[in-house]
């Protein structure tokens, strides 16, 4: 039976991947901080286990990683946080926790686990959209973004050589407790069974980049290719009616 490490499975897209690959015969280790909804699944289904760590914590995270003796065939980093800044002042612990969780804790647990890392392996890192433009508000956000989309990019080409690939994955706005916290406009938001979806069918291919919904995504990719001053105003002219 194959086997799937999830970070943050204990909410949103987490949780709804967690289950999908349950349900599709994976063995599912699902992890979070507060592991009360994996618990649950775990309860029901004997194909998932569920394991507590703080994956800003890299001791943490070794201890709790190095419990599970084998190897995993597909490994979702998934965990992560997204805080906006107020009136673009620069505030230096609201980056430091946003890029906490969403670098360091996928680094954090690729150094835990790169020594189970074999021919066949797979590493899939949590992205997102934003990080194909400078959004406003998003400067901690998106630039931690940015980090995991270079590190994706780097490490494909360094693990590559032993058999591992790795896949950036790009959601656009997905509806979990994350975005339920945002009071602005989220053009075409999908659900979590949909981003799961998504997700799954774009790793069983072994895509470089899962990118979604496609008409939000490749809209930006488009935007990405202009010169800067160009998407600047083009950005300042669509967020002025979505704020
Ligand atoms: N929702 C969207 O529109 C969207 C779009 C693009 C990208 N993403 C990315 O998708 C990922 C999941 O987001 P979501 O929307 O599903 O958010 P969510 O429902 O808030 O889930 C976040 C998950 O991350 C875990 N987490 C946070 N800090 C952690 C820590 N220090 N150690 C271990 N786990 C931690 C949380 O678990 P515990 O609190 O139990 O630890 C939770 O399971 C994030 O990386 C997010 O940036 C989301």
């Amino acid at each position: 039976m194959k086997r799937v490490l999830i970070t943050g499975a204990s909410s949103g897209i987490g949780l709804q991947l967690a289950k999908d690959y349950a349900d599709n015969g994976w063995n599912v280790v699902g992890c979070g901080r507060n592991t009360q909804h994996i618990d649950a699944l775990a309860q029901e289904r004997d194909n998932v286990t569920s394991l507590r760590f703080d994956a800003t914590d890299l001791d943490d995270t070794k201890r709790a990683l190095a419990s599970q003796d084998v190897r995993f065939d597909l490994i979702i980093l998934n965990a992560g946080t997204c805080e906006y800044i107020e009136d673009g002042r620069i505030d230096v612990t609201l980056f430091r926790r946003v890029f906490d969780i969403n670098v360091f804790g996928i680094l954090n647990c690729i150094e835990a686990l790169q020594d189970t890392f074999t021919p066949g392996t797979h590493l899939a890192l949590m992205g997102s959209t934003a990080a194909y433009l400078g959004l406003p508000r998003a400067e901690a956000y998106g630039a931690s973004k940015a980090a995991v989309s270079y590190l994706s990019r780097s490490l494909s080409v360094d693990l590559d050589a032993k058999g591992v690939t790795v896949s950036l994955v790009s959601p656009g706005f997905v509806k979990t407790p994350l975005t339920d916290k945002n009071d602005f406009a989220m053009p075409l938001m999908v659900s979590p069974e949909e981003a799961s979806l998504a997700i799954r069918q774009g790793l069983e291919k072994k895509k470089a980049e899962v990118h979604f919904p496609k008409k939000f995504s490749y809209i930006l990719k488009f935007l990405a290719t202009l010169p800067m001053a160009c998407q600047f105003a083009l950005v300042k002219k669509i967020t002025r009616n979505t704020q």
